[in-house]
């Protein structure tokens, strides 16, 4: 079996591309390989990021490995939060102190549509590769659920009435921008 490193710290996202990959494919975890440091991610865009957390775990282990980087961007705020979504509220903010702030800059706004990117690299014997998934959906006035990360409780995906903070992993990874972006990424490994 291929195995890839997944470079995130994130518990939420290695468990939502688990699932998505199911068995066909091994999984090692930065953890697993004892890396608890943050992975440095510098760029404007989210490619430049994702090609940069892959490259850099690349460099460092020598493994083939994927990345992916998100960002939320809401057309009433000019993109915003975009490839600035995990920092909006400042260094080493909370979840919570970011959905706070979306909050208060949406207020009195009746445009409320944004869309979740995801863009991944994987790096396979030193060759790049790009993976996109995109979810378009709207911001809620408050927070609705407790499940999943980062703005799920205030993002309603088109053609549904909840949030994905109200969703279960499989409902979310069957539309949600990263779970597309997987499919693509689990096309290319099972091509093999
Ligand atoms: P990252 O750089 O890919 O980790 O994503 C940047 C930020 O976007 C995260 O810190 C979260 O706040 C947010 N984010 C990423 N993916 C999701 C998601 O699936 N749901 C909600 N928020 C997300």
């Amino acid at each position: 079996m291929k195995e890839y490193i997944i470079a995130t710290n994130n518990k939420h996202k290695v468990e939502e591309i688990s699932l998505a990959l199911g068995d066909s494919i091994k999984l090692v975890t930065l953890r697993e390989l004892g890396h608890k440091k943050d992975i440095p991610e510098t760029s404007d865009t989210l490619k430049g990021n994702a090609q940069q957390k892959a490259q850099y775990i690349y460099t460092k282990f020598g493994k083939d490995c994927f990345a992916d980087d998100t960002g939320l961007e809401v057309e009433a705020l000019n993109g915003e939060p975009g490839v600035y979504s995990a920092r909006y509220a400042g260094d080493r903010c909370s979840f919570e102190e970011n959905i706070d702030k979306l909050l208060e800059e949406m207020t009195g706004k009746t445009n409320r549509k944004a869309s979740f990117k995801t863009v991944i690299c994987l790096i396979e014997d030193g060759k790049e590769f790009y993976f996109e998934g995109e979810c378009k959906g709207s911001i809620t006035t408050e927070r609705y659920g407790k499940k999943g990360f980062g703005y799920d409780p205030v993002f309603i995906p088109n053609g549904y009435g909840e949030s994905f903070a109200e969703m279960n992993l499989g409902e979310k990874n069957k539309i949600s921008h990263r779970g597309l972006a997987v499919e693509n990424l689990v096309k290319h490994l099972l091509k093999k």
